[in-house]
């Protein structure tokens, strides 16, 4: 049986859900705010010690400014109800991405959480926010340039955000849709990818196990036979 170590989701269809349900496609984000803190609790009971949630990609900037600020309100306010919980819970926060651009503020408080939650071992919760593959992968490429490194896998691996993060076991994608939208192209080589048509609101634990189920069916050989 495969074990899992770390488990990628791209939380997609918050707005369709928030349109069809709440007339709003905000009041789907909040939705999907709900969904996250239960994905987190089954996470821990199915001991699996990595998640990485795709929050905000490098692409997302081009949504409507109401849209963006509602999102980081949403993040803001979720560290301020939810951060002394993970840690009690020995939950370690870690932030994926280029969060140089958010507002000081935001990125005080999201210095401050991972600062404070370092030396939890339970779970690891990776949030991508403002992140991209390929600024990530240029990013590993020009640290290495500049300390006149060697390119090889070894170097790649510990200049990109994921540094010391296994590859994850499992990338969940849910909202009906079949691509990877720039997210972890490097580390999601031999990822087990599935695609879930319930949009992300309505993705619940029962979901979750089947997948995990699933996976441990799967015969994994990377490459060999
Ligand atoms: C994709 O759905 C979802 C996002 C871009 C944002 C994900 C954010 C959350 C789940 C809530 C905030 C999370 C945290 C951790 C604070 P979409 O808007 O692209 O949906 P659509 O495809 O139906 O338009």
């Amino acid at each position: 049986m495969n074990p899992i170590t770390h488990v990628a989701i791209i939380m997609d269809g918050n707005g369709r859900w928030g349109i069809k349900h709440k007339k709003s496609r905000n009041l789907g984000h909040r939705a999907g705010l709900i969904t996250v803190e239960r994905i987190i609790k089954s996470t821990i009971k199915n001991k699996i010690k990595y998640l990485t949630l795709y929050a905000f990609s490098t692409e997302n900037w081009k949504r409507p400014k109401k849209e963006v600020n509602f999102l980081f309100g949403l993040l803001d306010r979720f560290i301020d109800q939810k951060i002394d919980e993970f840690n009690k819970q020995n939950i370690k926060l870690k932030v994926i991405g280029n969060i140089t651009v958010l507002n000081s503020k935001l990125k005080k408080k999201l210095k401050k959480s991972e600062y404070m939650t370092k030396k939890n071992s339970r779970l690891q919760v990776n949030l991508a926010l403002n992140y991209g593959s390929k600024s990530e992968l240029i990013n590993a490429f020009k640290k290495i340039t500049k300390k006149k490194q060697n390119i090889n896998v070894k170097n790649i691996e510990k200049n990109l955000y994921t540094s010391n993060i296994p590859d994850p076991d499992i990338l969940i994608r849910t909202g009906n849709t079949n691509r990877l939208s720039n997210f972890l192209l490097w580390q999601m080589a031999y990822s087990e990818i599935f695609f879930e048509k319930k949009l992300w609101p309505a993705f619940n634990e029962k979901d979750y196990r089947r997948v995990i189920k699933n996976f441990k069916k799967i015969k994994r050989n990377f490459g060999s036979i």
